[in-house]
């Protein structure tokens, strides 16, 4: 499992790729609009944070596959470094995918809700498929399932499409997708943290300070 930081929050994406092993940044329309800034400047200031090597993944707002194709270039051209075109499943989207990968420029078909559509995703050329967990689970559906049954559908049909789980509001949804052999998940900073948290560890480190502070005070290894 590989992980991407699912915001264009400045101080999240430069605080997690401090601390985390971050593959990359997902953005989508709304992600983007909660910010308030100026596109350019937005997306600029994201890939100069990752540098070149990690991915960032924006989406279309174009609505025909040529508008979409004229977008990516720009997006390409303009974003630099390891670029993915989000696109929302649709028959625009798939027709754009099938010219974009022409083109040589990377797409992740994303609004996933079934299987059958991550399926077809994949055939169009898709680099990565997004199902969206908890949108299932909040509909009293099943987004680990959905995400496992695309794994093992991938799998069975030599498909190399990448699975990219999105769309999740706990750190067991996570866990899930990574037991189901899911090879990515893109998360929000909060998540991330929820990923590395737990109390007995608190305790555990709480427990070494005290115990190594009852014989050593104040110094450290470093002070000997
Ligand atoms: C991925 O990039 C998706 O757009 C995103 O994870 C959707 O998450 P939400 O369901 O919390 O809006």
């Amino acid at each position: 499992m590989i992980y991407i930081l699912d915001t264009a929050d400045i101080d999240a994406i430069k605080h997690c790729n401090e601390y985390y092993p971050l593959a990359g940044v997902t953005t989508n329309p709304s992600i983007i609009a909660k910010e308030k800034s100026d596109f350019w400047t937005l997306i600029g200031e994201i890939r100069s944070i990752i540098g070149p090597d990690k991915m960032l993944h924006v989406q279309a707002t174009e609505e025909t596959a040529e508008k979409i194709v004229e977008e990516a270039k720009m997006l390409r051209d303009r974003v630099g470094g390891d670029f993915y075109l989000k696109i929302p499943i649709c028959e625009e989207g798939l027709k754009a995918t099938m010219m974009l990968k022409k083109l040589g420029i990377k797409v992740t078909m994303t609004a996933i809700i079934t299987p059958a559509q991550a399926l077809i995703a994949a055939r169009a050329g898709a680099d990565f498929v997004a199902p969206y967990v908890n949108r299932l689970d909040s509909i009293l559906s099943d987004g680990t399932r959905v995400v496992t049954e695309i794994v093992e559908e991938f799998k069975l049909h030599g498909i190399e499409a990448r699975v990219l789980a999105a769309s999740f509001k706990n750190a067991e949804q996570v866990h899930k997708c990574a037991l189901a052999g899911c090879h990515s998940a893109t998360v929000t900073a909060d998540i991330m943290k929820s990923l590395i948290s737990h109390p007995m560890t608190d305790a555990a480190i709480d427990g070494f300070k005290k115990d190594w502070h009852e014989v050593y005070g104040e110094q450290k290894i470093l002070d000997f």
